[in-house]
């Protein structure tokens, strides 16, 4: 039974745990693995033979369709070299929908075509019949006058107040840049950019499951969501982390009734058919041409809550989340 499992964080070798998961029963997996890039992680040894790495890897991708639901959704985030072979394999069994390419600013530095992007496969079970929600995010804009940083040209009267579709490109996610900000961990995903693959790929109530689960990304963001989460990770640490943060986490992303994703005090992901409701809290420019000008602001009456969450001791325990708890309207 899958709900003896549900909101558990588990300690163990994901390809044995897996082993307890029935088929069909997991809404979204995600996966983030091991890179075999020499990772200094607290115990786990990040560098082993190619070819034993690609056969382990095709063993946990397997189980990862296995369980997924035949209206879930598989997505997996490695550098491209890696995500090469993932396809190769994943093309057997699941059908591709999107390589997502995740271009975490930073500046590298030393030689030419440096890799300086990350890939997200982005698999269904069955295209057919495949949960997915179109996502916005907020227009880019000029620092200094505040115009859109695009240029829509002659279509400006057809400029979407929030800001436009999400393409398979995303650039506007940062990795977590200070130290302040990270766990112990080598290599933390930021929760917006769980959040944006969770919006887009499951409801309220759904289960997500990640096999490789870290200090808790993924689980952090479905709960944050409403979402319910699964998480294996062979390292004890990290599961305690991982639990504490979950301790102190509560199901409060959004605006409203309706689910978003916040990075600090800013809304940074949108369900396209959210607007609706969710354009009730903002104040929107007459005409559409103006957004090109005027950024739409959230109506002033807004309380805004900081939590303090970390994973640190309480000496670094300066993590900070803002989030808009707008309940004048509720
Ligand atoms: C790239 S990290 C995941 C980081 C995570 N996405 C986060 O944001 O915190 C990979 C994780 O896989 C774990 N791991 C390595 N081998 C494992 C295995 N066989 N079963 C489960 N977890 C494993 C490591 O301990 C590490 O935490």
């Amino acid at each position: 039974m899958v709900e003896n499992f549900v909101n558990k964080i588990i300690r163990g070798d994901c390809l044995e745990l897996f082993q307890s998961i029935p088929d069909n029963s997991i809404d979204v997996t995600f996966a983030d693995p091991p890179f075999n890039l020499k990772k200094k992680y607290n115990n786990y040894k990040d560098k082993i033979a190619l070819e034993a790495y690609l056969e382990w890897c095709k063993e946990w991708i397997e189980e990862m369709v296995r369980v997924t639901k035949p209206a879930g959704s598989i997505f997996l985030h490695n550098i491209p070299k890696w995500l090469t072979y993932y396809a190769g394999f994943l093309n057997e069994i699941a059908d591709f929908k999107h390589w997502i390419s995740w271009d975490a600013p930073t500046a590298p530095m030393g030689k030419t075509l440096q890799p300086s992007h990350y890939g997200i496969l982005y698999y269904a079970k069955n295209s057919r019949e495949n949960k997915f929600y179109e996502l916005r995010y907020p227009h880019k804009r000029c620092r200094k006058c505040n115009y859109l940083l695009k240029d829509y040209g002659g279509k400006k009267a057809m400029l979407h107040p929030f800001g436009p579709l999400v393409s398979d490109v995303w650039t506007d996610i940062h990795r977590i840049k200070h130290n302040k900000y990270r766990d112990e961990h080598p290599c933390q995903l930021p929760i917006h950019l769980l959040e944006r693959i969770i919006l887009m790929s499951s409801d309220e109530g759904d289960i997500i499951l990640d096999p490789f689960n870290g200090t808790g990304t993924t689980a952090l963001a479905a709960k944050r969501l409403g979402r319910k989460y699964i998480g294996f990770d062979i390292d004890a640490k990290y599961i305690e982390i991982c639990r504490r943060k979950l301790g102190m986490e509560e199901a409060d992303s959004r605006l409203g009734k309706t689910r978003v994703s916040f990075f600090l005090d800013n809304i940074v992901t949108i369900r396209d058919i959210d607007w609706e409701e969710l354009s009730n809290y903002y104040q929107i420019p007459e005409a559409a041409r103006d957004i090109d000008h005027t950024s739409i602001r959230l109506f002033n009456s807004s309380k805004v809550i900081v939590k303090n969450f970390s994973s640190k001791s309480k000496k670094n325990n300066n993590e900070k989340q803002i989030i808009l708890n707008l309940n004048y309207m509720q």
